[in-house]
């Protein structure tokens, strides 16, 4: 199993919370930053691809003919006649029937859609440039274009936002019917504009939202199958499992990270100097480091407890007095030899996980 991830780093404008490593939107850039990709994509020719995610930022800024390019990008370096999934993340604010046709025609499997809330006085407080009749408009005509796979992004503890119009908002988004929903707790991160305005999320209301949520998308029919997602139909990400799974990938792009031959890497985290380097044959690698067979278990265990189906507990021969902690206290259990979080673990897994390495 191989994965590929593509950065792109524009955005038509920042969103107030956002620390993901993007800048607005300059279409000579864009063109650039596509050349880079190509040079950089040129490495790893001919590899057999299962899963392609196409992130950021927001692949949906390119235009048509920028996205034609990216495709040249995948096909002409890549092996993907046997890719089970291609997925790219959209903001509804940069979509067009015309985008939505094209991504159909190349074979995108899997849309994922910021959508965030279904205020417009919350989405306008978050720093959105849509508003929920703007969403609703491109979800269905992405249906209408025939994309069946589409997942929802939405977050929770937004400045003013209540209980009660956090249960309003998932009851909406479930008539969407669409087949995947990922909740994400807002997180204040240094640099951004929530961060200077000193906003802070209340973890006790954070909390009682994602209960709310897990409770309620169970009742709807979705499968709670990771921390932070849920699938209709063994609709899962395919690539993100991947990533659970400890599978390889290559990661192309500023700030994109890559396994592999079992080694990790991070490229550069600066648009310009990534297209610099590239362009000049000089190096994009901030970070590398080789996952020995400690390491290997170590991540497998974090990566893998994210799962809702656990991980082997053969993983924890060297972990064996934290597992017998959590299990104690409640916080994991053993089935059939397989580790899980309980569900009282999964808001505060993060910590959990953190005393595993
Ligand atoms: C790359 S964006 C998705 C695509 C597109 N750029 C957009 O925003 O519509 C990834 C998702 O991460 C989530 N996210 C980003 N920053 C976050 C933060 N500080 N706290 C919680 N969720 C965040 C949002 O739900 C967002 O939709
Ligand atoms: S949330 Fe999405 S659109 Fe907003 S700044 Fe981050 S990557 Fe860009």
């Amino acid at each position: 199993m191989l994965g590929l991830y593509i950065h792109i780093p524009f955005c038509k404008r920042k969103c107030f919370y956002c620390d993901f490593v993007s800048i607005a939107y300059i279409e000579d850039l864009a063109n650039n930053y596509l050349t880079a990709l190509e040079k950089e994509a040129q490495k790893y020719k001919n590899e057999i691809i299962d899963t392609v995610y196409i992130g950021g930022g927001t692949p949906s800024t390119l235009s048509i003919d920028q996205q034609k390019n990216l495709a040249s990008v995948i096909t002409s370096n890549f092996n993907v006649s046997y890719c089970k999934e291609i997925t790219v993340e959209l903001n509804p604010e940069s979509v067009t029937k015309e985008k939505l046709k094209l991504l159909f025609d190349a074979r995108v499997s899997r849309l994922s859609l910021g959508l965030q809330s279904i205020y417009d006085q919350s989405l306008t407080v978050l720093g959105r440039l849509h508003n929920y009749e703007k969403f609703k408009q491109v979800y269905y005509e992405a249906r209408q274009t025939g994309f069946d796979n589409i997942n929802i992004d939405l977050m929770y503890g937004i400045p003013n936002q209540t209980l009660s119009s956090w249960e309003k908002t998932l009851k909406e988004v479930v008539k969407l019917e669409s087949q995947h929903i990922s909740l994400y707790p807002l997180t204040v991160e240094p640099n951004t504009p929530f961060y200077k305005k000193k906003i802070e999320p209340n973890g006790d209301l954070q909390y009682k939202m994602y209960e709310f949520a897990c409770s309620f998308l169970k009742e709807n029919g979705f499968e709670h199958y990771e921390i932070s997602n849920w699938a209709k139909e063994k609709k899962y990400s395919l690539h993100n499992k991947l990533y659970w799974k400890n599978k390889e990938y290559i990661g192309l792009g500023t700030s994109a990270s890559s396994y592999y031959k079992r080694y990790r890497y991070k490229n550069n985290t600066n648009v310009i100097k990534y297209i610099e380097n590239i362009l000049s044959n000089k190096n994009i690698v901030v970070e590398k480091e080789y996952i020995t067979d400690d390491l290997y278990n170590k991540e497998k265990i974090m990566l893998g407890l994210r799962l809702s189906e656990g991980v082997d507990i053969k993983y924890f021969e060297n972990s064996k007095d934290v597992l017998n902690k959590y299990v104690a206290n409640g916080m994991l259990s053993v089935e059939n030899n397989r580790v899980k979080f309980t569900q009282k673990a999964l808001f505060v897994s993060n910590s959990i996980l953190a005393d595993f390495i």
